[in-house]
C-alpha cells in the first residue's frame, strides 16, 4: 500500500515537473486551460473559431494556449505575418507537416524529398504549363457538365449543391492530374469519388488523434481501397513533357519508396489538390443564389464573353467574378498556418510590444479571424457582399486598412511566403470555368426560394476550406437555348 503511494506521488510529481509552465515577462499571455495536459483541445476542437475569438477578447493579438499537451502560440495580427511566413531559419514547415502527413495518411517520406516535389509542382503548376492544365480541365469539365445535363434534357434534377460541385471539379481535377486514356472509365471515377469523400469525412479526426475504434477500422479499409485505385496511375510512361503525376511517382521511385509508400504518397497529393476547389465552388454558387443581386452581376459579365473566343476563360478579364470568388473564400478559407519553432525567435509586433517563441512551441496563424472576419478591415464581416474587392471605377480593389495603416494581407486564403499555394491560379481558373458553364448552360434555382445557406462544420476550421453542416437542394437543367443549338 505504502508503494503504491510513494509511486503515485511520484508520478504526480513528475507529471507536473513535465507539463508545469510558468510565464516569464518576455513570454505571450499563456492561457493553459483548467484541464491538466488536455488544456484547450476539447474546445480548440469544437469550434476553434468561437475559442480563438474568446481568447483575442481576453488576451489581445497574441497569445499561447496549451492543447493537448502542446503550446501553441496564436497571432492574430497581420502586420506581424510577415515575421512567421518568412522565417525559414527559426520556424519550420515540414515538422507538423510531416505529423500530419503520418497520421492521416501513415505516409513517411525523406525529409529532403520535400524540395524536389515541390519545384516538380511548381513547374507543372505555374507558367506554360498550367495553360495546358487549365485546357485540359476545361475539356473535362465540359464533358463532364454534358454529360450530368444529358440525363436531364427536359425535367429538372434535384440535387444537394455541395455534392453536384465537389462531384464535379473532384471528378474533373482527378482526370487532369491523376487520369490518363487508360483509366477514364465513369465507373472507376465515381466509385474513387465515393471512396474518397469516405476518407474526407474522416480526415479531421484522423488529424487529431480522435477516431473510435470502428471508424479506425474504417480509415484504414478507406486508405485501402483508395490506394488500390490509385496504383495504376501515373506508372506508365506517357509521350511528350511527362504528366506531374508521373514525374512525382518517378521521384518517388528514386528516393527508394516501395509501391505501398508511392500509393499512399499519391492519396495525399488528390487530398491537397482536391479537398479544396470542390467546396470553394459550392460556396460561391450558394451565396450567388442566395443573393440574387449578386447572382445578376457576375450572369451579366458572363453574357459579355463570346462562347467561341475563349472556352478556357484564359485571356478573359472577369473583375466582377473575382471579386465574389474572394469573398467567398474571405468567408469560408479557414486554414490554420502552423509552423514548429526549432530556435527561439523574438515577434516584434506592429504596437511595439516584444515576445519570445520557444524552441518546441508551435507557432499559428489563423487568418480567418484575422484580417478576413476582423471588423475593423471588413465592415459587417458575416456579409456576403460580391463587390466588396471592387473598386468605384470596377477595377480591382487591393487598399484595406486598419487603424490607419495599409494591409499587406487583408485576406489571405492560399497563405503567403514560401509555403504558400502551389495550386492557387490552376485553382482560380477551375472554379472559374465551372461556375462559368453551369451559370451559362444550365438553369439553375434553389428547390426551396427562401433557403438559406447551411451553417459550417464547425470542427473543420483550421483545415483549408470549411465544408457546410447539411446541404443546399438545387434543381438544375439544361437551358432551352442551348437544347435549341444542339
Ligand atoms: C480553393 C482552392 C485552394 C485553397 C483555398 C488552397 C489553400 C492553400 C493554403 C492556405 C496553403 C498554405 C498552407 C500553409 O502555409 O501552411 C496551401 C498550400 C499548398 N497548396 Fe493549396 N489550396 C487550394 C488548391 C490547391 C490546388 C488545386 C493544388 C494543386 C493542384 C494545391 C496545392 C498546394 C500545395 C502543394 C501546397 C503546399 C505548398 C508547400 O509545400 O510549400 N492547392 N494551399
Amino acid at each position: 500500500m505504502i508503494w503504491t503511494i510513494i509511486l503515485l506521488i511520484q508520478a504526480g510529481l513528475l507529471y507536473f515537473v513535465l507539463t508545469h509552465r510558468k510565464r516569464y515577462k518576455t513570454d505571450p499571455p499563456l492561457d493553459k486551460g483548467v484541464i491538466p495536459w488536455l488544456g484547450h483541445a476539447f474546445e480548440f476542437g469544437k469550434d476553434a473559431f468561437k475559442f480563438l475569438g474568446r481568447m483575442k477578447m481576453k488576451h489581445g493579438d497574441i497569445f499561447t494556449v496549451r492543447v493537448a499537451g502542446r503550446y501553441v502560440t496564436v497571432l492574430l495580427d497581420p502586420f506581424s505575418y510577415d515575421l512567421v511566413l518568412n522565417d525559414k531559419n527559426c520556424l519550420d514547415f515540414s515538422r507538423y507537416a510531416a505529423l500530419l502527413m503520418d497520421r492521416i495518411f501513415q505516409l513517411q517520406l525523406p525529409h529532403h524529398m520535400q524540395n524536389k516535389s515541390k519545384a516538380i509542382m511548381k513547374q507543372h503548376f505555374l507558367g506554360m504549363n498550367l495553360s495546358s492544365l487549365n485546357t485540359s480541365m476545361g475539356r473535362h469539365l465540359h464533358n463532364l457538365v454534358k454529360a450530368e445535363l444529358s440525363l436531364n434534357q427536359k425535367d429538372w434534377k434535384e440535387e444537394g449543391l455541395f455534392n453536384f460541385s465537389y462531384g464535379l471539379l473532384f471528378k474533373a481535377g482527378y482526370l487532369t492530374l491523376f487520369g490518363d486514356e487508360q483509366n477514364n472509365n465513369s465507373m472507376d471515377l465515381s466509385k474513387i469519388y465515393k471512396e474518397y469523400m469516405k476518407f474526407d469525412g474522416l480526415l479531421i479526426k484522423l488529424a487529431r488523434g480522435t477516431l473510435k475504434p470502428e471508424e479506425k477500422k474504417l480509415a484504414q479499409c478507406v486508405r485501402q481501397n483508395l490506394c488500390e485505385l490509385l496504383s495504376p496511375v501515373g506508372i506508365k510512361e506517357d509521350s511528350g513533357l511527362g504528366s506531374w503525376v508521373h514525374t512525382y511517382r518517378r521521384l518517388l521511385q528514386d528516393v527508394g519508396a516501395d509501391r505501398d509508400t508511392q500509393n499512399k504518397a499519391l492519396l495525399m497529393q488528390l487530398w491537397a489538390s482536391q479537398g479544396n476547389a470542390g467546396p470553394a465552388a459550392f460556396w460561391l454558387l450558394g451565396f450567388l443564389l442566395t443573393n440574387p443581386d449578386a447572382m445578376a452581376a457576375v450572369k451579366k459579365e458572363f453574357s459579355g464573353i463570346s462562347q467561341t473566343s475563349d472556352t478556357c476563360l484564359l485571356t478573359v478579364k472577369t473583375p466582377v467574378f473575382d471579386s465574389a470568388l474572394e469573398e467567398t473564400l474571405r468567408l469560408t478559407a479557414a486554414p490554420f498556418i502552423t509552423r514548429e519553432v526549432v530556435r527561439e525567435k523574438t515577434i516584434h509586433m506592429a504596437d511595439g510590444q516584444e515576445y519570445l517563441l520557444r524552441k518546441g512551441d508551435r507557432v499559428c496563424l489563423f487568418p480567418l479571424l484575422s484580417p478576413q472576419m476582423d471588423p475593423e478591415i471588413h465592415s459587417e464581416p458575416q456579409k456576403f457582399k460580391h463587390d466588396r474587392f471592387l473598386n468605384q471605377d470596377g477595377s480591382p480593389k487591393m487598399d484595406f486598412y486598419k487603424r490607419g495603416r495599409k494591409l499587406k494581407y487583408y485576406t489571405m486564403p492560399w497563405g503567403a511566403g514560401t509555403n504558400g499555394c502551389v495550386g492557387k491560379r490552376l485553382a482560380i481558373n477551375t472554379i472559374r470555368q465551372f461556375v462559368y458553364m453551369v451559370l451559362t448552360k444550365c438553369d439553375l434555382e434553389l428547390c426551396d426560394p427562401n433557403a438559406q445557406m447551411p451553417e459550417v462544420n464547425t470542427s473543420r476550421y483550421g483545415f483549408g476550406v470549411l465544408q457546410p453542416e447539411g446541404e443546399l437542394y438545387i434543381r438544375y437543367k439544361l437551358k432551352q437555348t442551348m437544347k435549341d443549338n444542339e
